[in-house]
């Protein structure tokens, strides 16, 4: 007999998980300095724009394929009888892999800062720089060693995520990101209070609310586009998995409008905190992004301001919620798979692909500090670079891997499964669904195309996704 599929507890478990994967590192460390670089209110007009007619579309897509196949990723693809698109599901599964590889270490980075804030912040206020890379295993006199605090914290954080999953979707999952998500909530406010109140942010408010269309190219428009993809976590079939847990009486287009818009009000409201705390702390030039964004140039930001080691405590606590509810999805959609296409058990495929991806992420964080040695991590005007083996984790997933994967699920639901079958399984819950005409036009023709652009130009040029 087949086993009882898993299903969402409650309508807001659903929205609170979805939005949780959706809300990650890429809205709290990205966002702020790509809509900085994009001219601040021109980049935020030009991302809402494709949030709503690129976003909101994928995400429906994405999910209404998980609800009506009630399966995992690959399976999907078969239960509604079109093997030949299953390499689509495929690729989403070896994406969210390698991504949770280095995703989960950053993760451990992030726990790592929450404890150094709170048990030694006058070591990381001393010498920032310095404390982010003796962290990943970099000697003063340039030799590097094992950086076994940074593994240290990677295996909890990964242990973190393997808890939660292993008590399930309803138990864990949910349960989780029904705290999580009202938490970070909660954060995020107390340090827009904060950061807008500081003397000197005025400037910085004024940048991000003024239109700068000089500031704007065709880049900031790819940069925009590869920023929603990652920031909504589409093109990696996680919402496949998601939406296959979803009740046929939940209203699909309703819950893409609104973990939508979770997700870019949580990326305009880190823009709102970090921008003009910047520029009240260290000045406009010092804006930026990343990680070592995160860990070096904030560290020195808190370190300026009043109260800093408490903003900081929840500042990293922040980006840990959102870094574990993101890592969640990705972890479950993996599971999803392995539990459902080979029969395993859900604790021991969760042990087993929590371990081996631990152990990936492992060369992901030792490899930082490798680099100091050749002497390139330094980068004279911006601080820091990355080191070869992270560029090729996140290029492989970010240029390659999501867009090609958002771009199989277009053309599957646009031309083999057909809209009309997505607007079936969206109308399911009895309301009919306004939008058809033009989501039909929107999947079948502009998404593709504007991911073909993606695609091409981010191999081209260089351009980053995420
Ligand atoms: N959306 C997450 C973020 O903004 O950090 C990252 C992410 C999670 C991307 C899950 C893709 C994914 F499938």
């Amino acid at each position: 007999m087949e086993k009882k599929r898993a299903q969402w507890g409650s309508k807001l478990g659903f929205i609170l998980a979805a939005a949780g994967s959706a809300v990650g590192l890429g809205n709290i460390w990205k966002f702020p300095g790509r809509a900085f670089e994009g001219g601040g209110g021109a980049f935020l007009l030009i991302y809402l724009l494709i949030v709503i007619f690129l976003g909101v579309p994928l995400m429906m897509t994405e999910l209404s394929i998980g609800r009506a196949s009630q399966a995992n990723i690959v399976g999907a693809f078969h239960k509604l009888g079109h093997k030949g698109f299953a390499w689509v599901g495929w690729i989403g599964v070896l994406g969210a892999f390698v991504i949770t590889c280095y995703y989960s270490h950053v993760g451990g980075w992030v726990l790592r800062y929450v404890f150094g804030y709170l048990t030694e912040a006058p070591a990381i206020y001393a010498e920032p720089l310095g404390y982010f890379y003796s962290m990943l295993g970099a000697n003063a006199d340039g030799t590097t060693a094992i950086p076994w605090v940074a593994l240290l914290f990677a295996a909890i954080f990964m242990a973190l995520n393997a808890v939660i999953i292993i008590r399930g979707v309803e138990s864990g999952v949910e349960r989780f990101n029904k705290v999580g998500m009202p938490a970070l909530f909660l954060l995020l406010l107390i340090l827009l209070v904060r950061a807008v109140t500081l003397p000197g942010s005025e400037e910085g408010l004024r940048y991000m609310l003024s239109i700068d269309w000089s500031k704007v190219s065709f880049q900031t428009v790819l940069s925009a586009l590869g920023q929603a993809f990652y920031s909504l976590s589409i093109g990696m079939a996680i919402l496949i998995t998601y939406g296959s847990y979803l009740s046929k009486q939940e209203n699909i287009s309703k819950n893409s409008f609104i973990i939508c818009g979770m997700d870019t009000l949580v990326a305009v409201i880190a823009g709102f905190i970090v921008v003009p705390a910047v520029f009240a702390t260290l000045g406009r030039d010092q804006v930026g992004k990343g990680g070592g964004f995160a860990f070096v140039s904030l560290a020195r930001m808190f370190q300026q301001m009043p109260g800093g080691r408490v903003f900081a405590v929840l500042f990293y606590l922040l980006l840990l919620f959102a870094a574990l509810t993101s890592c969640i999805s990705l972890v479950e959609s993996i599971v999803a798979f392995l539990t459902e296409r080979f029969s395993w058990k859900r604790k021991g495929a969760t042990i087993g692909v929590c371990t081996v991806m631990f152990l990936i992420g492992c060369l992901y964080t030792c490899s930082q500090a490798a680099i100091p040695l050749k002497g390139i991590w330094i980068d004279a005007a911006n601080g820091v670079t990355y080191p070869a083996f992270c560029d090729f984790m996140e290029y492989f997933t970010d240029r390659l891997m999501i867009p090609i994967c958002a771009l199989g699920c277009c053309i599957f639901v646009g031309w083999v499964w057909k809209p009309e079958s997505a607007i079936a399984e969206i109308e399911r819950c009895g309301v009919r669904f306004r939008f058809a005409g033009i989501y039909r036009v929107l999947v079948k023709y502009v998404a593709p195309l504007a991911i073909m652009t993606i695609l091409v130009m981010s191999l081209a040029t260089g351009t980053t996704l995420s």
